[in-house]
C-alpha cells in the first residue's frame, strides 16, 4: 500500500535516528548528547503563568494569529532588541518555531522554486521544502569559517529560478553566526536577486563570548522581504510548550493567517501567556542558563583540543559541531560505535544534510558532570579507533 502514499509524502532520512534509538533502548547508563532539548526546567515564573492561565479560564480558541496581549509583547521586544520594526498585526504565534517555518515555506515557495538553505542545518527545513514542492539548492558553510554563512557563496548558486533564502543564524548544528558585514552583504544580494528571505533567528539569545546577533529584517531593504522566524524552545528552556512566533511584511499576513488557521486553528492559548510571562520576566533566567551553556562549552573544547580533535568554534547555539575524520571512522560507524561502546550518544553530520559523514553534533545539554564522562569516555573511544 505504501505506493499509494502521495507524491508529496517524500520520505525523510530518519532511518539512522531510528537505529540509534533502537539501540539505546538495550543500553544503560546512557549519556545523551543527541536532541537539541535543555536539559534545565522551564523556569516557574513562566510555568506558574501558564497554570494560571488554565485554571484563569484560557481554555477556548484564542484568535489564530495569537493573542493580541502576546503579539503586542512580541512586536515591543522585537523593536526594543532586535532594532526591527514590526507592528503586533505582523506577528503569528505557532505551534513553535516549526510551525512557524512550515508555514512561511507553504505561503511562499511554488513547484519548481529554488530555495537555497545553508549546509549543515536542521533538517526539517527539508521536508518542508520538498512538501511544498521546492527545489532545495545547498550553500555549504565551512569549517575554516567556524561555519558562517558567506555572501558569495550564496551568489555562486543564485539562478533565475532562486525565490527563497532559508537562513538559521546562529546555525543548528554548527553554532555558525554570521556576523553583521555579511549579513550586509547578504542584504544587498537579496535586492538584487530579488530574493525572499526567511531568518530563523531561534538561538538568538544563546550567544557565546558576548558574540553580536543581528537580525536580517533590520537591514536596509530587507523589511518587505524578509519573515522572521523565532521561538521559546531553547532560549526558555520550554520546548514542550510549543510556542513560536513569525513577524511577516504586511503583504504576507492574510495567506500566513489562513495557513496557520488551517494547521492548528490557534496555539494554545495558556500556553501563549506562559510565553508572554517568559517576554517579561524570563532575561535572569536564559543568562543563568547561558552561563551554563558557556562552562561546558569551555570544557567540550578544552577536551577536543586535548584529543586533537578539529571543530568550528561556535558563536551561539547549543552545539559543537565536530570534525572526527582523524579517528579514521566515517561520522555514523562513530556515533553507532560510541554509543555500543562508550554508551555516549550524538548524532552524526548526515543527520543535518552534510553529506561528507565526517562530523559529529555534541550538544551543551547535559549537566556538567555528565558532560565530563561522556568525553572521558569519548577520549577512551578516539584513543583506540585510532589505536593508540
Ligand atoms: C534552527 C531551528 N529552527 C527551529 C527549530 C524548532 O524549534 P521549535 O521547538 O520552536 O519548534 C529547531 C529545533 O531544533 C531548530 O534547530
Amino acid at each position: 500500500m505504501a505506493a499509494r502514499l502521495a507524491a508529496r509524502a517524500v520520505s525523510v532520512k530518519s532511518s539512522f535516528r531510528t537505529r540509534m534509538l533502537e539501540l539505546a533502548a538495550g543500553l544503560d547508563d546512557i549519556i545523551a548528547l543527541g536532541r537539541g532539548d535543555p536539559d534545565f526546567e522551564t523556569p516557574p515564573a513562566i510555568v506558574a503563568a501558564g497554570a494560571d492561565a488554565l485554571i484563569g479560564g484560557y481554555t477556548h480558541y484564542s484568535p489564530p494569529p495569537g493573542l493580541p496581549e502576546l503579539r503586542e509583547a512580541i512586536a515591543f521586544q522585537l523593536k526594543l532588541n532586535n532594532n526591527v520594526n514590526y507592528q503586533a498585526n505582523q506577528i503569528i504565534v505557532t505551534n513553535g518555531a516549526q510551525e512557524a517555518l512550515l508555514i512561511a515555506i507553504l505561503a511562499l515557495v511554488d513547484p519548481g522554486d529554488e530555495v537555497v538553505l545553508q549546509a549543515p542545518r536542521f533538517n526539517a527545513f527539508d521536508y518542508m521544502v520538498k512538501l511544498a514542492g521546492g527545489r532545495i539548492v545547498d550553500v555549504p558553510t565551512l569549517e575554516e569559517d567556524d561555519y558562517a554563512l558567506k555572501a558569495e557563496a550564496i551568489g555562486g548558486v543564485l539562478t533565475d529560478r532562486s525565490k527563497l533564502l532559508v537562513i538559521a543564524n546562529p546555525n543548528n548544528p554548527t553554532g555558525g553566526l554570521t556576523p553583521r558585514a555579511e549579513l550586509e552583504r547578504i542584504a544587498k544580494l537579496a535586492e538584487a536577486h530579488d530574493l525572499l528571505v526567511i531568518s530563523d533567528e531561534i538561538y538568538e539569545k544563546l550567544l557565546f563570548g558576548g558574540a553580536e546577533h543581528v537580525s536580517l529584517a533590520g537591514l536596509d531593504g530587507m523589511g518587505d522581504r524578509t519573515v522572521t522566524v523565532n521561538g521559546f524552545s531553547k532560549a526558555y528552556a520550554m520546548t514542550g510548550w510549543r510556542v513560536g512566533y513569525l513577524a511577516a511584511p504586511e503583504w504576507l499576513m492574510e495567506a500566513a493567517v489562513e495557513i496557520k488557521h488551517t494547521l492548528s486553528i490557534c496555539t494554545p492559548p495558556a500556553l501563549q501567556r506562559g510565553a508572554l510571562a517568559a517576554l517579561e520576566s524570563g532575561d535572569a533566567a536564559v543568562a543563568t542558563m547561558l552561563a551554563e551553556y558557556e562552562r561546558r562549552l569551555e570544557l567540550v573544547l578544552r577536551r577536543l583540543d586535548a584529543m586533537d580533535i578539529s571543530y568550528g568554534l561556535p558563536g551561539g547555539g547549543m552545539y559543537v559541531y565536530v570534525n572526527i575524520s582523524s579517528t579514521g571512522l566515517d561520522a555514523e560507524t562513530f556515533c553507532l560505535e560510541l554509543l555500543r561502546r562508550e554508551q555516549v550518544m550524538v548524532f552524526p553530520g548526515t543527520m543535518f544534510a552534510d553529506p561528507a559523514n565526517q562530523h559529529i553534533r555534541i550538544t551543551l545539554l547535559s549537566p556538567y558532570d555528565s558532560m565530563r564522562e561522556a568525553l572521558v569516555r569519548m577520549e577512551r573511544f578516539v584513543k583506540a579507533a585510532r589505536g593508540s
